[in-house]
């Protein structure tokens, strides 16, 4: 059935679609529809207890998650618990709210069940979301047990030079530190100029120490977690993993989108009329799992891994998991496979 509708919304501008769809499944929410027919499950054997912390573990409900940059500004998290998500990445949130990069930012690679983004990381800006943050917390209280786990991933603004960036991670890991359950450093989106050089060692060290620092200064900590580029050569990546074990990171995510246009069905003409951006879906999954691979292999599992990078079916999950990944993370495949894509995954993991 979602085939015939995404005919009919792969007519109307990406974009414009993600919005207007995340608006209709609200709806749907609001009257019952979605919890009660689409998404009723649950799996106690997909329950686990991960990112050992200051005050215990966080428990997901089940390992399937939406990555970051689908819901921004933590506007949709009832309608993404309703479709089973284990676990929601709101973000990337910069200090300030900023508008993103001009429109058209966001295409579609049919043919390579693909999309290209240049989002720019529009965002209502980190006291706004946390404010969002708050009242949804407060919705949540009642929920003891198979609450949706919250993860803030954080960046820069586009205006902050590099040098300055850790002060922006800072900041909007204060604000939003009573409110979600781990944070995502994000130095790896290749849309905002500049700041993917901030996965060179030194870089990652002072905004992570700084970070790790004031963790340790709150009562209750929360794991902090680093997402890379799956661009970084195999020494970048080696150094990345590194650091990871010297200053004991709580985890990696692996990965964001790809500057390659390598291997795509898509033709080289639209390629060029499209342009710069991060390019997501099955194209990165090779890549995406390799570093994957990497990381687990050379520190042995002890760095927990979040697989993000191509994950459309119970079998591309599956084999993430099995290369070692703790969690996985959904994004271009909902686009595609439509919103029961979790409870999908979910069926043939359990
Ligand atoms: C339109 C769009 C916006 C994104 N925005 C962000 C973002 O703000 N922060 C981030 O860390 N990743 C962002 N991502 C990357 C995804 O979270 C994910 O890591 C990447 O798309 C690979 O997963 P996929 O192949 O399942 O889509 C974005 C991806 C897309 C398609």
């Amino acid at each position: 059935m979602y085939i015939l509708l995404r005919s009919f919304l792969f007519l109307f501008s990406p974009e414009w679609v993600h919005y207007f769809s995340m608006n209709t499944l609200r709806a749907l929410c609001a009257v019952g529809f979605i919890r009660n027919t689409i998404c009723s499950f649950f799996k106690p054997a997909l329950h686990s207890t991960l990112f050992r912390t200051s005050h215990g573990t966080l428990e997901f409900k089940n390992p399937v998650g939406l990555g970051a940059g689908f819901d921004k500004n933590a506007r949709y998290l009832r309608e993404l618990e309703c479709l089973g998500f284990g676990f929601v990445e709101i973000g990337t949130v910069t200090p300030k709210p900023q508008s993103g990069n001009e429109k058209p930012r966001l295409f579609r690679l049919p043919a390579d069940k693909a999309l290209i983004n240049r989002m720019g990381f529009n965002n209502d800006g980190a006291d706004a979301i946390a404010q969002r943050l708050h009242a949804w917390q407060i919705q949540q209280a009642r929920h003891k047990t198979n609450r949706l786990i919250i993860g803030g991933n954080i960046g820069k603004n586009k205006s902050t030079p590099n040098e300055e960036a850790w002060k922006d991670y800072e900041i909007c890991f204060k604000k939003l530190f009573d409110y979600v359950d781990y944070f995502v450093v994000n130095v790896s989106s290749p849309n905002t100029p500049g700041l993917r050089a901030l996965q060179d060692k030194d870089s990652l060290r002072q905004i992570l120490s700084n970070l790790q620092n004031i963790n340790a200064s709150y009562k209750q900590s929360k794991p902090i977690l680093l997402k890379i580029a799956p661009d970084l050569t195999t020494g970048q990546v080696e150094d990345v993993i590194e650091l990871a074990m010297e200053i004991k990171l709580d985890g990696i995510v692996a990965t964001n989108t790809t500057i390659s246009r390598e291997k795509l069905k898509t033709p080289a003409h639209i390629l060029e009329k499209i342009g710069a951006g991060g390019l997501s879906g099955k194209p990165v999954k090779e890549r995406s799992t390799e570093v994957l691979r990497q990381i687990v292999s050379k520190t042995n599992g002890t760095v927990p891994v979040i697989a993000s990078g191509g994950i459309f079916t119970g079998i591309d999950a599956m084999e993430k998991m099995q290369a070692g990944a703790v969690l996985v993370q959904v994004w271009t495949s909902f686009i595609y496979e439509g919103p029961g894509i979790v409870k999908k995954i979910c069926k043939s993991l359990g």
